[in-house]
């Protein structure tokens, strides 16, 4: 019996340390919080500073890979917009699928489900933009996949149509390592 109690007063004391009232010690200490008024004469929460404007936060502009697939790409594949994309693909891109876009980057290598090849190489498919048009890369991009995260907290719907363009005239139009000279 004594072995019970004590089991059970073992088992309640972390549960009942959290509702101390030093456990709450650091959270609300003397510093000023987040949009605390510091003038006592209007004590409570500061009204937003003039001119600030909301954050909208994170919009998944498609519902879902078919409404991503049937979407067409609005940023002309120009110069300025293949440069662009080639920066974001070398930040966002090469860790797993490679500069290469073979998928041979050094963090695909450790994943169970390798990055999928996106060159013309590619033995899965060969990207004729009718069975695999631009809006099939970005929705991967927006809503990633089942081992690839999504893109769409790091990279703008913009941003995103630029690493399009990018995969498309970059990778699969030139030989692998053209890749890696154009994303530099
Ligand atoms: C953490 C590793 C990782 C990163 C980073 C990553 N991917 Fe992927 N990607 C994958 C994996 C794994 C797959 C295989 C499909 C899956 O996950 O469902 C894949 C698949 C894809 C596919 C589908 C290819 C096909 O043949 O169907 C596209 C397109 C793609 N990625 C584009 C990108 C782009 C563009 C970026 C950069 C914004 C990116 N990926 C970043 C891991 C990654």
């Amino acid at each position: 019996m004594k072995k019970l109690s004590l089991a059970v007063i073992l088992i309640v004391l972390p549960s009942l340390a959290q509702a101390w009232p030093w456990s709450m010690d650091m959270a609300n200490n003397v510093s000023i919080k987040p949009q605390e008024s510091v003038d006592p004469d209007h004590p409570g929460m500061q009204p937003f500073p003039s001119r600030s404007v909301p954050v909208k936060g994170t919009t998944v502009f498609v519902k879902d890979a078919d409404a991503a697939r049937a979407m067409n790409n609005p940023i002309a594949a120009d110069e300025k917009s293949v440069a662009m994309g080639g920066r974001l693909f070398t930040v966002y891109c090469t860790p797993c699928h490679g500069t290469s876009g073979t998928g041979d980057g050094p963090v695909g290598e450790k994943l169970i489900m390798k990055p999928f090849n996106l060159t013309n190489s590619n033995d899965l498919h060969s990207w004729n933009p009718k069975e695999y048009p631009d809006g099939y890369i970005f929705g991967m991009m927006t809503l990633g996949g089942a081992v690839m995260p999504s893109y769409a907290n790091d990279l703008s719907p913009t941003e995103r149509w630029h690493v399009v363009n990018y995969v498309r005239k970059v990778l699969q139009k030139a030989p692998p390592m053209a890749a890696a000279t154009q994303a530099k």
